[in-house]
């Protein structure tokens, strides 16, 4: 049993970023609209937001339903991210290719020796569900304290039928605690033991694998790496379609490390996101303005990368794409778990300003994986998932950068961490 949801009444915040708006993706201009309340509150009512407004006005409200008071007075308060890219669940770290790279092996030149994905699949084989389990709880924990309270968590280190599914029920598990959205990522890397049988693991995936987790509803969407060294468009189309068929919505990594027409896959699909889009050209770009999939930019990646190439977000942006931002969370190439330091690379290597950094880390992350209709701004009726950041400016967000501004974290109505 657990307890009844308390009222909260958040007053006094200097700035109160609700990102309320029209029921629809942020595209263009209205990406960097916040909906900023100055002295703002928020009266939150059965694990929901009931009212938003001037603190003045709620006062007498939050009396009468005797809620618990937490003064903001000095700090931002706004929406806490959600996180539409992550490979939460791995064993052990990637640290060996993290200094190889420092030496000058690239990314692509440790996979082919037997590091990178694969070297996570043979330590997730090693692991058991209980072990994966603590591994991941303890990055959830670091999550939130950094004011992420939603992510999408993605399989892809199993590269085989059972162990993808032991991955799965590892989300499964952790979903009992925490607010994840499970994607399957079969096709990350071609197993080592299909090397010659590309076809072969392809039909593995497509006849037992997809079928079983969509079965099991283990999964809610089906993604692909379509790049360079990883699986080819025409591999992800059949294997996409194999996912819509068992109702699992499509994802695509594309063109992180070249262009390879993953980017019109993912729209002729009806994709609900495009990852990565290092390497899109400008019609990728004006396909992507007329289409409802997701560009979700991943910054962590290149920069963890050592890389000189960024995703072209402004383009993006004025084209009118709808831009989202994610940690990509993962041990080889974006091991962190703090979006605001995601938010300070947006800005300072892909030239968004601070407030479309912010909208593009919550409202639209939350387009991405259907649920900006719950979450992802502070409007009555969502749920309370928001954040008190240390800071009296939002663009101090990302100004202060790689520090934590989190000072409390509060998910459904319940204060779930705080400083
Ligand atoms: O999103 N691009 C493919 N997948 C991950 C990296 C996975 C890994 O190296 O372990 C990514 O960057
Ligand atoms: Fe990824």
């Amino acid at each position: 049993m657990s307890l009844p949801v308390p009222s909260l009444f958040f007053r006094n915040a200097a700035q109160l970023l609700t990102l309320a708006g029209p029921p629809v993706p942020r595209r263009g201009k209205s990406l960097a609209e916040l909906g900023i309340i100055f002295g703002g509150g928020v009266l939150t009512l059965g694990g929901k937001i009931l009212r938003v407004g001037r603190t003045a006005d709620l006062v007498t409200e939050a009396r009468r339903r005797k809620a618990k008071v937490i003064d903001c007075r000095g700090r931002v308060v706004m929406p806490s991210f959600v996180d539409s890219h992550t490979h939460l669940v791995f064993a052990g770290s990637r640290v060996n290719d993290y200094e190889a790279r420092l030496r000058g092996a690239t990314y692509e030149e440790i996979a082919r020796s037997g590091g990178g994905i694969q070297y996570s699949a043979q330590q997730v084989q090693g692991a058991s569900v209980p072990e994966l389990v603590a591994q991941a709880e303890g990055f959830l924990r670091e999550f939130v304290a950094h004011g992420t309270t939603t992510l999408e968590v993605k399989t892809g280190y199993g590269l085989d039928v059972a162990q993808e599914l032991k991955i799965l029920e590892v989300i499964h598990r952790l979903r009992r605690g925490w607010e994840l959205i499970p994607t399957l990522l079969a096709a990350h890397a071609l197993p080592a033991k299909y090397a010659n049988r590309r076809d072969a693991y392809l039909d593995c995936v497509a006849r037992q694998l997809i079928p079983a987790a969509a079965r099991k509803r283990l999964a809610e969407f089906a993604d692909c790496f379509c790049d360079r060294g990883a699986f080819t468009v025409d591999d992800c189309r059949k294997l996409l379609r194999v996912g819509q068929q068992h109702g699992l919505i499509a994802r695509v990594h594309a063109e992180q490390l070249q262009r390879t027409g993953a980017t019109k896959l993912a729209i002729e699909l009806g994709a609900a996101s495009a990852d990565h889009l290092d390497h899109v050209n400008a019609a990728d770009i004006r396909s992507l303005a007329r289409s409802n999939t997701v560009a979700t930019l991943l910054p962590g990646a290149s920069f963890f990368l050592g890389l000189k190439t960024y995703p072209p977000a402004r383009r993006l942006i004025e084209a009118g794409a709808i831009v989202a931002l994610a940690s990509d969370f993962n041990p080889g190439t974006s091991p962190t778990s703090n979006m605001q330091f995601i938010l300070s690379l947006a800005c300072s290597a892909l030239r968004l300003t601070p407030a479309e950094a912010i909208s593009a880390a919550t409202i639209n992350a939350a387009y991405s994986l259907r649920r900006a209709d719950r979450l992802g701004s502070l409007e009555p009726g969502k749920q309370a998932d928001l954040i008190v950041m240390d800071v009296a400016d939002y663009r101090e967000i990302p100004y202060y950068f790689a520090v934590n501004h989190c000072v409390m974290t509060v998910k459904a109505g319940r204060v779930i961490w705080k400083k």
